[in-house]
């Protein structure tokens, strides 16, 4: 087992880069299933879930070759011959079952594992399934499997065009959904759409394949489905996650840093509220920002988190830590994920004080954390306990580190070369 111990109080300055963004480069491997020809992926994040990703695909029989240096990779399906996301697949990571609607739309057919719970709530598939029925498949449950199927009655070979309504913009169905109805007959609309921009992306990239979508980052996608589609070339956006991580850490205990490709206008509340706590956070350009620490100022505050446009639920762990040492109360609320606030315990061993009530968090600011050995629970939460270690007096030390590589390519090499004091350690 890895673990990163962190002698905390280093401050932090210079510039870091920001990798693609993993939860388009997921979708995007998952697309690329559509296609009838090979598709090259540029500036994928080289990380444990795009690992993952490529196994499912090769699983599937598709040929995929990874060039792990130039962060491309080519994907050709049409050796495909399995049509299962297996348990052991899934059960590793989530975003699995993205490869559900793309196989359904071209081979008519899918069986994949139902995911189940995670650290972070129950996370249930009802909806990716009912988008799937509304176009015409129908789907069975049995051993822990859901087999999906088109039927031949209503639909004919192909999924069927037709008005969906979200009861929750989730992001998976959204895309589940929306991949499937690229080659579907007719027209298909999804209302209360997700409008993340990685929904965006993965629109963008089905267009350059030969789909036709329209409205993405709306609440209202509407898709033209088309026969087939051909292979494509396309470069991943940058992973607006990251960015709030590194721009926290530096809000925390940076000097002067600049990140490059931030994308800011893709986390516009994130980079409001921020400037509300009182970080020093300038626009260089549409994709560089610079943050000038001065953590004597800050102010406490609330925060909401929300689907897009909304504040991310996934920087809520994380700017709970900047929030555990700003003077005053701020309180945290959770309305995405009914158990994201597993870190909590863990930040109060570190000095934290925070309460919580239901899906709120209470945080007094307190004047110092200080070091102590800490577990990641998830992504997210693991990348909290970093920072936390960062900012803290002492040292840290983070254990269960692979939920962190799941999602963070070069994690401390890039804090490193800020000048943090961070090591990986068996
Ligand atoms: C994606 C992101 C994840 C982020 C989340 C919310 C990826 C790989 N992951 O996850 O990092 O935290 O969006 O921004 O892109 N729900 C249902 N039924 C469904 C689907 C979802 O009840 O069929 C619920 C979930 O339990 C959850 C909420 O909807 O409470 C949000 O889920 P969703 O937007 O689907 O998140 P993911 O796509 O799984």
């Amino acid at each position: 087992m890895e673990k990163f111990v962190i002698n905390g109080g280093k401050t932090l300055s210079g510039k870091v880069k920001i990798s693609g963004a993993k939860n388009s480069a997921l979708k995007l491997i998952a697309a690329s299933i559509l296609a009838d020809s090979k598709t090259t992926l540029r500036n994928v994040p080289q990380i444990e879930d795009v690992s993952i990703m490529v196994e499912v695909l090769k699983n599937l029989g598709a040929r995929v070759n990874v060039d792990r240096e130039n962060k491309v990779i080519e994907i050709n399906p049409e050796s495909i011959s399995s049509y299962e996301a297996p348990y052991e697949l899934v059960r590793k990571m989530r975003a699995s079952i993205l490869v559900a609607g793309p196989l359904l739309s071209k081979f008519g057919k899918v069986k994949i594992a139902i995911p189940g719970g995670c650290n972070i709530g129950s996370r249930q598939i009802d909806l990716h399934l009912k988008g799937f029925k509304d176009l015409g498949a129908e789907y069975s449950v049995e051993h822990g499997y859901v087999n999906c199927y088109i039927n031949s009655s209503r639909a004919g070979t192909r999924l069927c065009g037709t008005i969906i309504n979200l009861d929750f913009p989730s992001r998976g169905a959204s895309e589940n959904i929306m991949m499937a109805a690229t080659l579907a007959e007719g027209k298909t609309i999804i209302n209360n759409a997700a409008r993340e921009p990685e929904i965006v992306d993965l629109a963008c990239f089905l267009n350059s394949m030969g789909a036709n979508i329209h409205g993405a980052g709306t609440r209202r996608i509407t898709i033209n489905g088309v026969k087939n589609l051909k292979g494509t070339d396309y470069e991943i956006m940058p992973d607006s996650i990251e960015a709030g991580t590194f721009i926290i850490a530096a809000a925390l205990c940076g000097d002067k840093v600049e990140i490059e490709d931030a994308r800011w206008k893709n986390l516009e509340v994130f980079y409001f509220k921020l400037k509300e706590i009182g970080v020093d956070i300038s626009v260089i350009d549409e994709n560089n920002v610079r943050i000038e620490s001065s953590p004597g100022t800050y102010k406490p505050t609330n925060i909401n988190t929300l689907p897009y446009p909304g504040f991310p639920t996934d920087l809520q762990p994380i700017i709970a830590v900047l929030l555990s040492v700003v003077p005053g109360t701020s309180v945290v609320t959770e309305n995405v994920f009914e158990n994201r606030f597993m870190y909590v315990d863990e930040l109060n061993r570190m000095g934290a004080i925070i309460k919580i009530d239901g899906h709120r968090a209470v945080i007094r600011g307190v004047e110092k954390l200080s070091g102590a050995p800490v577990r990641s629970f998830d992504l997210r939460a693991g990348a909290a306990m970093v920072l936390a270690g960062l900012a803290a007096e002492g040292e840290t030390e983070v254990s269960d580190i692979y939920h962190i590589k799941r999602g963070y390519e070069n994690f401390e090499e890039k804090l490193s070369l800020l000048g943090a004091d961070i090591r990986r350690v068996e």
